[in-house]
């Protein structure tokens, strides 16, 4: 049985000072047990959300790391900082590092793997753009996404990967994937597992669901068989909304 795994990505928005507001609200939220639970603010609120949030369980992501351990890369922070910190996760891979930020699935496999060496646990983006789906191209993104994002991560390290499918057309946007059609790419990105690293691992990993996720349309989305978790964007930046879809099941 697969843990239900729902995180909020920041993105640029929340102040520091608006974070720790956040951040004890949340502390002294009534949270379902049964679900893993993760904020991702941006790196300036990152110690202070650490602070507010010590020893409670909620995990505190980056949002991003650089594919390298240190040295001369002005404006970047490292997976030794972030640990330095006592953050031990990271989002790799989102679409909006892809598309302004020119991240390339090779980049990306080089930012999975240094997070790896430093023991972190990474959520790896991956989603087509409305044009690929168009063209028909759903499979084979999602395949060069999979393949290369995760190349050499040892069958020991898969475990310290979880998956967010976040078609593009769905983010920011208000469109969300029919239940049906994000159950179909989450089950095809679990066959790509299996092919990779077999069956157990596959049935075991968890693939979250990204792209307009709300309080309406959480508890459709997570009844899906391979759908495990969320991503989500704009509806944590309300902490009443994120609860909500944290305790969908409740
Ligand atoms: P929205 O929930 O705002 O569509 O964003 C999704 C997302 O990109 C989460 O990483």
């Amino acid at each position: 049985m697969r843990k239900l795994y729902i995180a909020g990505n920041w993105k640029m928005n929340i102040t520091p000072s608006q974070a720790v507001e956040y951040a004890k609200k949340l502390k002294d939220s009534d949270i379902d047990k049964n679900v893993k639970v993760m904020i991702a603010p941006s790196f300036v609120c990152l110690p202070d959300v650490c602070r507010a949030l010590n020893n409670t369980g909620i995990i505190v992501a980056a949002q991003n790391v650089n594919n390298n351990q240190k040295g001369a890369f002005t404006g970047e922070v490292s997976c030794e900082m972030l640990k330095d910190l006592g953050i031990n996760d990271v989002i790799i891979g989102h679409s909006e590092r892809r598309q302004y930020y020119c991240e390339s699935d090779e980049l990306i496999n080089e930012k999975v793997k240094i997070a790896l060496d430093n023991n972190m646990d990474v959520i790896l983006c991956i989603g087509e753009t409305l044009e690929q789906r168009e063209n028909g191209e759903l499979k084979s993104v999602l395949k060069k996404q999979v393949y290369t994002g995760l190349k050499d991560v040892s069958d020991s390290d898969i475990f310290k990967i979880t998956l967010a499918y976040e078609p593009v057309w769905a983010i920011g946007t208000g469109k969300t994937a029919t239940p049906e059609d994000a159950q179909e790419a989450h089950s095809y990105i679990r066959y790509l597992i299996n092919s990779l690293y077999g069956e157990k691992v596959s049935e075991k990993i968890i693939i979250q669901y990204g792209g307009s996720v709300k309080p309406e349309n959480a508890k459709q989305l997570m009844a899906c068989p391979d759908i495990d978790g969320a991503l989500v964007g704009g509806a944590s930046l309300k902490i009443d909304q994120f609860l909500s879809i944290i305790n969908v099941n409740k």
